[in-house]
């Protein structure tokens, strides 16, 4: 152990940049991994990752490397999530690194989610080196990117690594950058424990696997463990290091990165961000403090992972119900930004209200409660989370279906959650998205031209605007040119309203939702006539209506069957029957 031959790094690009593929030949090269062991994309290992092309889990793995000047370096790759919704977890990896690889494809150059996730390993002061990957690619443009990387974020890229993870190129020359220019861990501070978690996941037999980088002291088998945001402690059975398998060790020291399990049964426990002590230091201190201080200090930027969208899951088949709730408590073990209550509806039978931290955490749960536990599903409109504040603010109420919404009254407000919003586009775009923009209810914050031919346009807008085909919008506008990144900012006052729908003049809560008012006409006309479409026919007519309060804001009806049903036996047309 020499804490100075240590480098924790970990890689950011955006999606297909090829952060997973040089990662797998970071470790062949090195030879952590046995060619004959070596799947593909090593690091993504669920397998609707692989098939989506997208990591959602964290994972870490340890390379040794002999560098030119003839030392053994140990360096420590932490792969990060690549998608707004676990901007929380990367901030969090990105935490336990002191650099970065920014890998950039040097066909395509910077898109929002380099820039987001560079501003993020800045923010964490880390090293960050720039690489340009997919250089054997025909339409690369080296020369550009690269000045594009000086010029917008202001990267010396005089020296910058050209590369093809794909072909093998210039990997030499990613390891030795990473092992001269990203520092070692600082020297520990002499204080007790401490160490912050970035991963953690259930395994059925070992319970939560927690992975983690030591700041400060020494871990050993055998230790018990406290976690300081949930309080939970624990006694641990086994530590080690990622090669990328788990391979167990006798300590881990400031500076390591490593994993520890030992018969915790909740993720909640050991939650990413929250920060681990030894049980006997804690006590230790503890008779030193007053009685609501912490005894060790925690790491900072722990945060809770709240939900901000939710939907509700139905069976298609009322049998299925007792097998979804096995399947959500099951995907909620390794997951615990993910939550759910149970919900019945009159039209839809029983079910669950669930909370995602985004579209795509949504999407992946569906897919695979779909998928994994063979469960047909009806889905219900996304919506966010709103809060209403009553009696001038005195009391404030989480809206987390639009059916809890209450009627406000005179001194009450409500309130929807605000993301900041980076668009990168090619210039000539612009236009388009201002138009989009506006639609969504934007507030224009900048636009800047980052080169003269490609821009950033920043917008303040509300998440419920965006979570409804916002992205596919902005694609199709850009012929898919542009890409997005946004962070929630705030919760701000909005007149807002639920409108409820009405079939045959009976309310259907699991159909209401929750508009601003300037657009419930719009919506409320789009939802009726996609009803319309979707409810059989009978033999009376029905009226579907949508509703604020008693004021009907549109309406449709489906007509009865028996015009229809009668033409077809007289075996003409309309004209012949009547
Ligand atoms: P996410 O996991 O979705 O964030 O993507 P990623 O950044 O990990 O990209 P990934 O490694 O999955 O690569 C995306 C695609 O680019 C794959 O089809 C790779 O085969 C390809 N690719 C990666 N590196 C190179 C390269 O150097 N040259 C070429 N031609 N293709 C590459």
């Amino acid at each position: 152990y020499d804490a100075k031959k240590i480098r924790n790094f970990s890689i950011i690009a955006h999606i297909d940049h090829g952060k997973s593929t040089l990662a797998d030949r970071l470790l062949e090269s090195t030879k952590t991994v046995s060619e004959r062991d070596m799947t593909n994309q090593l690091l993504d290992n669920m397998d609707l990752e692989r098939e989506r092309g997208i990591t959602i889990k964290l994972q870490a793995a340890r390379v040794l490397y002999t560098a030119k000047d003839g030392e053994t370096y140990c360096l420590n790759l932490i792969d990060t999530p690549g998608h707004v919704d676990f901007s929380y977890e990367v901030s969090r990896s990105l935490a336990a690194c002191e650099g970065a690889l920014l890998v950039v494809d040097a066909s395509q150059g910077i898109e929002a989610q380099t820039l987001a996730n560079v501003y993020l390993a800045l923010e964490n002061d880390l090293e960050v080196i720039p690489v340009l990957n997919k250089i054997d690619l025909p339409a690369a443009e080296p020369e550009r990117v690269a000045l594009e990387i000086e010029e917008t974020i202001g990267l010396d890229c005089s020296d910058i690594v050209h590369a093809s993870a794909k072909a093998g190129i210039g990997i030499e020359d990613i390891l030795e950058s990473i092992v001269q220019k990203v520092p070692p861990p600082p020297a520990a501070t002499g204080g007790p424990f401490r160490a912050l978690i970035f991963d953690s996941y259930y395994d059925a037999y070992r319970g939560v696997i927690v992975f983690f980088r030591v700041v400060d002291g020494e871990i050993n088998t055998g230790d018990k463990v406290r976690f300081l945001a949930s309080a939970a402690e624990h006694d641990v059975s086994e530590i080690g290091v990622m090669q990328p398998n788990q391979v167990p060790t006798q300590a881990l020291r400031a500076g390591e990165v490593g994993y520890l399990w030992g018969n915790i049964k909740d993720v909640l426990d050991a939650r990413v961000g929250d920060t681990i002590v030894l049980s006997k230091e804690y006590k230790l201190r503890k008779a030193d403090v007053k009685n609501d201080q912490e005894p060790i200090e925690p790491l900072p930027g722990y945060a809770d992972s709240v939900p901000m969208v939710y939907c509700g899951l139905f069976p298609v088949d009322a049998d299925d119900y007792e097998s979804l709730r096995v399947a959500l408590g099951k995907l909620r073990l390794n997951d615990a930004a993910l939550s759910y209550e149970p919900e019945t509806s009159g039209a839809m039978g029983f079910g669950f209200r669930c909370g995602f931290l985004g579209l795509l955490h949504m999407d992946v749960i569906q897919e695979r409660l779909q998928r994994e536990y063979d469960i047909d599903l009806i889905v219900t409109a996304p919506s966010v989370v709103y809060k209403v504040q009553k009696n001038e603010g005195k009391e404030e109420v989480i809206i987390d279906a639009p059916s809890k919404m209450p009627d406000l009254g005179r001194n009450d407000v409500a309130l929807e959650p605000y993301v900041k919003m980076d668009i990168l586009t090619p210039s000539e775009y612009n236009g388009a998205i201002i138009e989009l923009g506006q639609e969504r209810r934007g507030v224009l914050i900048d636009i800047k031209y980052l080169t003269p031919t490609r821009s950033t346009i920043t917008y303040e807008i509300p998440l419920g605007e965006v979570i409804t085909d916002f992205f596919d919008q902005l694609k199709s506008r850009t012929q898919g040119y542009a890409s997005m990144e946004y962070s929630i900012i705030d919760y701000r006052e909005s007149d807002l309203v639920r409108l409820d729908v009405k079939i045959n003049y009976e309310n259907a809560p699991a159909l209401a939702c929750i508009v601003h008012r300037d657009k419930a006409q719009q919506v409320g006309r789009r939802l009726c006539a996609s009803l319309k479409e979707l409810i059989p026919r009978q033999m009376f007519k029905i009226p579907i209506q949508a509703c604020i309060g008693v004021k009907i804001v549109a309406s449709e009806h489906i007509n009865p069957m028996r015009k229809d049903v009668l033409a077809k036996c007289y075996g003409g047309g309309k004209s012949k029957f009547l």
